[in-house]
């Protein structure tokens, strides 16, 4: 089944524990954490404290890196209670590394592509990273516009997994509402992130399943 993230980049900061059990009980896989540097990326989120805050609110995090040198900050939020931990292809100059790095830390390991970046650069990580995340906006903000474009990557990318013989998750970011959804689990992604139109959404479970498809 397509395992959908709520980002919790949408939620209602006063209220971020009711926000993740409401999501859990929608019936989400994962909780995607955002976290924001303002190097990186322009914006700045959350920190690990409010990671091992949200970590038993029900759902497993799913920690986004958007942060220079992610290497420095892996053990601790594999510490504060992170499942998963990716980081940006381009914003490690030893991506191989990381990867072990946060398997070493007990968690699974993603590498996340922001838009004009190749699929190529995960050829040579083949074998050493559990999830692919494609980003679908420029990351950096909820809200925004997917960009087409980045759908063929995803195909391209579940491509190379399948010819490694790789079972690795697909998982995509930004602009995934009920209608982009149907196309992006079409091109290969098993693994949805949702922020503002899920939050948004009037019944979270009719959104998921919609999505889900
Ligand atoms: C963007 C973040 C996303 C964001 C997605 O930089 O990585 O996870 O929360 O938000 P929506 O679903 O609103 O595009
Ligand atoms: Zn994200």
């Amino acid at each position: 089944m397509i395992k959908i993230a709520p980002s919790l980049l949408a939620a209602d900061y006063k209220r971020l524990g009711d926000e993740v059990r409401r999501m859990a009980e929608a019936g989400a896989d994962y909780l995607h954490f955002d976290v924001m540097d303002g190097s990186f990326v322009p914006n700045i989120s959350f920190g690990p404290d409010v990671l091992r805050q949200v970590s038993d609110c029900g759902l497993p995090v799913d920690a986004h890196l958007m942060i220079v040198n992610p290497e420095k900050y892996i053990d601790t939020f594999a510490a504060a209670g992170a499942r998963i931990i990716t980081v940006h292809a381009e914003a490690t100059v030893h991506l191989h590394r990381a990867l072990q790095q946060i398997r070493a830390a007990g968690c699974l390991a993603g590498v996340a592509m922001n838009p004009a970046t190749s699929p190529e650069c995960l050829r040579y990580v083949l074998g050493d990273f559990d999830l692919a995340l494609v980003m679908t906006v420029n990351p950096g903000y909820g809200g925004q516009k997917l960009i087409p474009a980045c759908i063929d990557k995803v195909a391209e990318v579940r491509g190379m997994l399948d010819r490694a013989g790789l079972e690795a998750i697909v998982e995509v970011d930004g602009g995934v509402n009920e209608q982009t959804a149907q196309k992006l689990t079409a091109a290969g992604a098993d693994m949805l992130v949702a922020g503002s139109a899920l939050y948004g959404a009037p019944d979270a479970a009719a959104f998921m399943r919609a999505a889900r498809g």
